[in-house]
C-alpha cells in the first residue's frame, strides 16, 4: 500500500510519498532522481541501517556519501560547513541532488546546506522517524542551532520530494514513536476532530506499529500539514496553529537543557499546559481537555511539567521564543478539539497565576 499527493506551492510544489518498502523499490527510485548525480546526507546511526538500500538503487549516481555525528547538538554551524567542504571536495555542482536520509536533525541541516551550497540545490527528504515523517520534513523550515538559541539560523526551502517509508520505523525506539505521536496528536487536535476520534479509536495500533494504521496517521497528519504549508508558507497566521504546546514545551525544553526531555515529550505537556489555559480562561470545556488528556496518556506521553520548573522561570522560557512578536508571547489556544486559534489577548498576570497553579497542583 502506498499513497502520493502534493503539496501546493505552486512552482514549488512537491509530492510526498508514503508506503511500506519505498527505499526498496529500485524503479521508483530511479524514476524521481532520473540521472542527477546525488550526494546523501545521513547520520551514523541512520546510514548502517538505510544508506545500502538507497546505494543499491541508485548505482554510480551517488557521487558521496556524507556521514554526520548523531545527535541535536551537531545542528550547528561547524556541521553544515562541514557538508560544504565534502560537497565541495566530491567537486558536486549546482546539478546536484542532496538527500537527507534520517530523522529531524539530519533533514534540518541538510535541507539548509542544500538551501546555501551554491546558492541553492535541489533536495529530497527521507525521513525515518515518525516525527520527521509526520512534520519537520514537510513545509520547508531548514536550520542549525546558535548557542544563543534553536534553529536561530535557516531558511524556507523546500524540498522536491519527500519519501516516507514507514518499514524505517521499526528500527526506531519505542520513546522516539511515542514522541512522534505527540505531533500526530497535534492535528487532531488543532484543525482535525474527525482524525483526533480515529486517534482515540486506533492509538494502540500504532503503539503496536501496524504497518496500515502508521501509513493512514502519516498520511492524514501530512495531508493537515501540507494544507496549512500551502495556505501560508512563510508563517504569517495559519501556520503558527502547528505550534500548539511548542512555547510552553520551548520553555520545557530549556530548562532541562535539551539532554532529558524529547521534543515531542515536552510538546505533549505543553499542548495540555496550553488546553488547561483555554479551559480556566472559560474558552475549552472540562471534558474537551480532559479527552486530550486520555489520549495524550494512552500515547505513553508525559502529563506533567518538570517539578524543578517554577513559573516565573516559564515565563521567561516563554519570552525567548521564536514565535514571540514586538515582546508579545502568541500563544496557540484552543475552543475545542479540531479548533485552535493564536491568541496575543490574553491577560498576561492570568497566564502567570495559571501556570503557577498547573505546577503546584503537581508538587
Ligand atoms: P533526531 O533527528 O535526533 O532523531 C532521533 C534519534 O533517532 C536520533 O538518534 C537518530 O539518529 C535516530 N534515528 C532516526 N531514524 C531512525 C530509525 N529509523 N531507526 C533508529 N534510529 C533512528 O530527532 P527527530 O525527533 O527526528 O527530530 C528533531 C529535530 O527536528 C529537532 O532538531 C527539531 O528542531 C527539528 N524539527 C524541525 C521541524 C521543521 O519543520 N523543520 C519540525 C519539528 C522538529
Ligand atoms: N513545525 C512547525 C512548522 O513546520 O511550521
Amino acid at each position: 500500500m502506498s499513497v502520493e499527493f502534493s503539496v501546493s506551492l505552486g512552482e514549488r510544489s512537491y509530492p510526498i510519498y508514503i508506503g511500506q518498502n519505498l527505499l526498496s523499490d529500485v524503479g521508483f527510485l530511479q524514476g524521481i532522481v532520473a540521472e542527477r548525480s546525488v550526494a546523501i546526507v545521513s547520520n551514523e546511526t541512520v546510514a548502517p541501517l538505510y544508506m545500502d538500500a538507497l546505494v543499491k538503487a541508485l548505482g554510480d549516481r551517488v557521487k558521496i556519501k556524507v556521514l554526520l555525528p548523531d545527535g541535536e547538538q551537531y545542528k550547528t554551524l561547524d556541521t553544515l560547513s562541514r557538508i560544504f567542504d565534502q560537497l565541495l571536495g566530491a567537486q558536486c555542482d549546482r546539478s546536484t541532488l542532496l538527500i537527507a536520509l534520517g530523522g529531524g536533525v539530519v533533514g534540518d541541516v541538510a535541507g539548509f546546506a542544500a538551501a546555501c551550497y551554491q546558492r541553492g540545490i535541489a533536495f529530497m527528504q527521507v525521513p525515518t522517524t515518525l516525527l520527521a515523517q509526520v512534520d519537520s520534513s514537510v513545509g520547508g523550515k531548514t536550520a542549525v542551532n546558535h548557542p544563543s538559541g534553536k534553529n536561530m539560523i535557516g531558511a524556507f526551502y523546500q524540498p522536491e520530494a519527500v519519501i516516507i517509508d514507514v518499514d524505517t520505523l521499526s528500527s526506531l525506539d519505542d520513546r522516539e514513536l511515542r514522541a512522534g505521536l505527540a505531533e500526530v496528536i497535534k492535528y487532531g487536535l488543532i484543525r482535525d476532530e474527525a482524525f483526533f476520534s480515529w486517534l482515540e479509536e486506533n492509538i494502540d495500533r500504532l503503539l503496536a506499529r501496524d504497518a496500515d494504521a502508521l501509513v493512514y496517521a502519516i498520511e492524514r497528519s501530512c495531508r493537515n500539514k501540507a494544507e496549512v504549508v500551502a495556505a501560508d508558507e512563510l508563517e504569517h497566521g495559519e501556520r503558527a496553529l502547528l505550534n500548539l504546546g511548542h512555547t510552553f514545551g520551548h520553555a520545557i525544553e530549556t530548562a532541562t537543557d535539551y539532554s532529558s526531555w524529547l521534543h515531542g515529550e515536552a510538546i505533549a505537556v505543553g499542548m495540555l499546559m496550553a488546553m488547561v489555559f483555554s479551559e480556566r480562561v472559560g474558552l475549552l470545556g472540562q471534558e474537551q481537555r480532559q479527552r486530550a488528556e486520555n489520549l495524550i496518556k494512552r500515547a505513553g506521553l508525559p502529563l506533567i511539567p518538570p517539578s524543578e520548573l517554577d513559573a516565573q522561570t516559564f515565563v521567561k522560557h516563554m519570552r525567548h521564543d521564536k514565535k514571540v512578536l514586538n515582546g508579545t508571547i502568541r500563544l496557540i489556544l484552543m475552543r475545542k478539539i479540531g479548533e485552535a486559534f493564536v491568541s496575543s489577548d490574553y491577560d498576561e498576570d492570568r497566564l502567570l497565576l495559571e501556570i503557577n497553579s498547573i505546577l503546584d497542583i503537581h508538587k
